[in-house]
């Protein structure tokens, strides 16, 4: 049956301390907005709501700028999860089937374990519920089971008494129902409790008076965990860096040491990639087959192709492109740059809009002078090219494949094919004269 995803993102999120919306804030250089919308889409559903608060203005533009497709709903007042979910009443009009209602700050639920809540309410349960056994339970509503295993009530915390409180078997949140069930549900739930507000979770005793039965699907701690606060956010970054650690060695990749590689949450690393220490992928990082990123390399928005070698202390920054068998290596920056196959940039250089051929070398310490001030200009180097240390390529200008630059040269006119461009002063001897000036100096300071 076809299946609508509503997620919750309306909360005040006051105790972040924060001038924008709690779902604004990242984990692995994405908003937890993203991570969110990402987990709905699995699910492949016919429709996806977010409900915003007053402030949606800024998570609308989020979205357009991440591209993230989902139908907005303003819920005016935080007046509770449940009345957020009616705020998506009239959205869903014309669909008939499962709705799936997921919060924007707990985005690291798995796939599998939604489709087991799925599965229950395909089994029979008028609404299952997301559960897990909290480490620490203060502050989540607790899930209180009947005799015979199935849900009978949520109690909020707030709301709690003393028994009430000692249940480890926390609410995540997550919860799935047919949408006709749910919404005759939410309609005759009223604001009757302490925090004043209209509790999505209330529709469980409602369906248990009514006879219907309902269930707590369980699953980890850390798949349920909830973003409130910074330290929160901490907690929640460090379980997805782990996470995708685990992920790409599992996919084939090593890192030898795990817990120094920073991970952003669209990282792709190919099998038989060797990931030394401390090594940070920004988003948008590609690394192909059998590359290697060498320690304190700091990647972003690049393409490293297959076999290349990177760093150690490399930078390589959005719109770089290293073709296979190239080799980037320390103190050196690229920005908006292919480097072609069997290529090295090996030291010292900045690399920024230029394209550099198959099977050329970079100087130590060559640097394209790509900005004027103003604008910037492209550096175009040709196959088999060798720039000698030092060279200072004014951009635009192109180096001609075959041809060679001599070190410590300034060059600001295209070089043909096969040419040898030199431009620095001629060298002079002076025999003899370094040891005069030096017994002139030693005689001066004698004195
Ligand atoms: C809620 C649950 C609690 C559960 C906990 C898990 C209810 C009544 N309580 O409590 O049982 O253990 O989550 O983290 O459901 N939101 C809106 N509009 C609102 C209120 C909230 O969109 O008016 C959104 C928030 O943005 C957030 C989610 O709903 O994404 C949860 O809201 P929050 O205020 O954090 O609920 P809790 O008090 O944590
Ligand atoms: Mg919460």
């Amino acid at each position: 049956m076809a299946i609508a995803t509503v997620i919750l993102a309306a909360g005040k999120g006051t105790r972040m301390n924060s001038g924008f919306p709690k779902v604004l804030h990242e984990i692995g250089n994405a908003p937890l907005l993203l991570h969110a919308w990402r987990l709905s889409q699995k699910l492949r559903p016919e429709k996806t709501i977010l409900v915003v608060g007053k402030d949606g203005d800024k998570i609308r533009d989020c979205a357009a700028a991440k591209g993230i497709d989902a139908e907005f709903v303003v819920q005016n007042e935080p007046k509770g999860t449940g009345h957020a979910v009616l705020a998506a009443r009239k959205k869903l009009d014309r669909f008939r089937g499962k709705l799936v209602v997921l919060y924007s700050d707990t985005p690291f639920v798995r796939h599998s374990t939604l489709n087991k809540l799925i599965a229950s309410v395909e089994a029979g349960s008028a609404v299952s519920v997301l559960g897990f056994k909290a480490s620490d339970p203060t502050g989540y509503g607790r899930l209180l089971l009947a005799p015979d295993g199935s849900l009978g009530k949520i109690v909020e915390h707030k709301d709690a008494n003393s028994s009430e409180l000692s249940i480890e078997f926390c609410n995540s949140g997550v919860l799935c129902a047919s949408k006709s069930v749910l919404f005759d549900l939410l309609g005759e739930i009223d604001a009757g409790n302490s925090a004043e507000e209209v509790y999505l979770t209330d529709v469980v005793e409602r369906a248990k008076r009514r006879g219907l039965a309902c269930q707590a699907v369980e699953c980890e701690e850390e798949e349920t965990l909830g973003v409130n606060s910074r330290v929160e956010l901490a907690s929640a970054e460090a379980v997805f860096q782990r996470r995708s650690r685990i992920a790409a060695m599992s996919a084939g990749a090593t890192l030898v040491q795990p817990n120094s590689v920073y991970f952003s949450f669209d990282t792709n690393l190919g099998i038989d990639t060797v990931v030394e220490p401390n090594v940070v992928f920004g988003p948008g990082v590609f690394v192909h087959r059998g590359a290697r990123i060498r320690c304190f390399s700091y990647l972003e928005g690049c393409d490293v192709g297959m076999n290349a070698v990177v760093g150690p202390f490399a930078r390589l920054r959005p719109g770089t492109e290293l073709c296979a068998d190239s080799k980037v290596g320390n103190f050196v920056e690229i920005k908006a740059s292919r480097i072609g196959q069997g290529s090295k940039v090996p030291h010292l250089s900045y690399v920024g809009d230029a394209a550099v051929g198959e099977k050329s070398n970079v100087g130590a310490g060559t640097i394209t002078c790509n900005y004027d001030g103003v604008s910037k200009h492209r550096t175009i180097v040709g196959d088999n090219v060798f720039l000698g240390s030092n060279s200072l390529l004014i951009a635009p200008i192109e180096i001609g494949d075959g041809s060679m630059v001599g070190a410590g040269s300034v060059v600001t006119t295209n070089v043909p094919p096969d040419a040898l461009a030199i431009s620095r002063m001629r060298q002079i001897n002076k025999p003899g004269m370094a040891s005069r000036i030096m017994r002139r100096l030693r005689k001066l300071k004698m004195e």
